[in-house]
């Protein structure tokens, strides 16, 4: 059970799950074309037991089932995402039916059982034949992304509670195309530098796309961490501070100030697209809500030699989740009243949050302590709407392939039994009959 009740978060709250596409729909059928997920996970090396998403929890076929499950749980809203090559299968061009298709029975589903839907149109899924063309290192994304985006607009955005454009920039950015450990793998600084701004235009530009079709209260979903120096040598401060401009600042500060931070324009002004500033308007167009993920700390420790810029980031001495994870519920406190204060008045929302463990018993209080954050971060002034658990089920973790739990259902991948833990009791405890 939580400590917290519904009531601790103020009315009119929004309680929900999130999920990504890649993550649990498997259903690489119907013309769904091939993402660079599918590649980047059968190359040896880059995921635990090459494990790849074509599978996953086969929510493609299950889904109906999946959304009684967030139902009877008493959430609000359902955060989901809907891949790109489903939908246009080449990235580019051609739109497959059995695509639109499946997510028409999702959404009409969600709306069915009083579920908000929440989409997210980019969770990591770009098409294979847009990274042949140099995916997010190609400045062009800004227009394929804006395509499709119409597309999800024209299609369902009438139907859609809320929408963002991409899930988690720096993700997509610097852990894919600097540190080399999500899709495509890249451990290069052009080619991160290059998508860190892409990323962010494309951003502006799918938001101009999706309101051209009239879809209305738009977002962006951005991982924030709170950043902390390992000591206070100005070093360790030093290093802080780059490790905070590129975690946090470079993207708030893009989307909300339409300024990237001068340390890192500076230090990255060698590979940077030429011109970018020209984008700054288009970065940093206006958005209705934010949405942020927040999973842990990062301890900042100066290191001239090995570091980037000199910054390097080190492991911190709290409890830990499976994966080794630091929990630290007051730095999502600290981060939203700092986001309410520093960067922006829109409506926030905790978009995921959650952690990687068998022992569920941890999980129920994982939820219950960052809960009780976002309630401390209101009574500062931060005005935070919602919050959704990563995630509703155990599914495809990224490099970790299914090692890694993150659920608050329980499933048996070899059956595909779905079974609700003590965090999926606790939720359904404080929500139910309250929606
Ligand atoms: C976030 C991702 C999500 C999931 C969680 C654990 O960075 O958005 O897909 O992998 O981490």
């Amino acid at each position: 059970m939580f400590s917290i009740s519904r009531s601790d978060l103020g009315p009119n709250f929004t309680f929900g799950t999130a999920t990504a596409a890649y993550q649990i729909e498997g259903g690489q059928t119907d013309g769904r074309g091939t993402c660079i997920w599918d590649t980047f996970a059968a190359t040896p090396g880059n995921v635990k037991h090459r494990h790849d998403g074509s599978i996953a929890t086969d929510h493609y076929n299950r889904w109906p089932a999946d959304l009684d499950l967030i139902r009877d749980g008493g959430f609000d809203a359902y955060r989901f995402s809907l891949a790109w090559p489903r939908l246009i299968p080449e990235g580019t061009g051609a739109i497959n039916q059995a695509g639109l298709d499946f997510y028409d029975r999702l959404i009409d589903g969600m709306l069915e059982r009083g579920l908000k839907p929440f989409a997210t149109l980019y969770h990591w899924d770009l098409p294979s034949a847009l990274m042949d063309r140099g995916g997010w290192m190609n400045r062009d994304i800004a227009g394929w992304f804006a395509d499709y985006a119409a597309l999800v607009g024209n299609r369902f955005g009438d139907r859609l509670h809320a929408t963002a454009t991409i899930n988690e920039p720096w993700c997509v950015a610097f852990l894919s195309h600097f540190l080399g450990i999500h899709a495509p793998g890249y451990r290069d600084l052009r080619a991160a530098a290059r998508a860190m701004h892409h990323v962010l235009l494309a951003h502006g530009t799918a938001i101009d796309a999706l309101r051209g079709e009239g879809t209305k209260n738009l977002g962006i979903v951005l991982n924030l961490e709170k950043t902390e120096p390992a000591s206070d040598r100005p070093e360790d401060l030093a290093a802080e501070n780059i490790g905070d401009a590129l975690f946090n600042r470079w993207y708030l500060g893009g989307v909300f100030k339409g300024a990237y931070p001068e340390e890192l324009t500076t230090a990255l002004a060698p590979w940077l697209p030429e011109g970018f500033q020209r984008d700054m308007d288009v970065v940093s167009r206006p958005l209705d809500w934010l949405g942020i993920n927040y999973y842990t700390r990062g301890i900042y420790a100066g290191d001239p030699e090995a570091g980037l810029f000199g910054g390097r980031r080190i492991s911190g001495e709290l409890e830990k989740s499976d994966l080794g994870w630091e929990i630290y519920p007051k730095g999502l406190e600290d981060l939203l009243v700092r986001v309410g204060r520093e960067y922006t008045k829109v409506p926030l929302y905790v978009t995921e949050t959650g952690m990687s463990e068998t022992d569920d018993t941890r999980r129920v209080k994982f939820y219950d302590d960052h809960l009780r954050a976002v309630a401390n971060a209101q009574a500062q002034g931060a005005d935070v709407r919602g919050f959704f658990a990563w995630s509703l089920l155990d599914n495809y973790e990224w490099a970790e392939g299914y090692t890694s739990r993150f659920g608050i259902v329980h499933v048996d991948y070899e059956t595909q039994v779905r079974t609700p833990k003590a965090s999926y009791r606790a939720f359904q405890g404080m929500l139910h009959n309250t929606r």
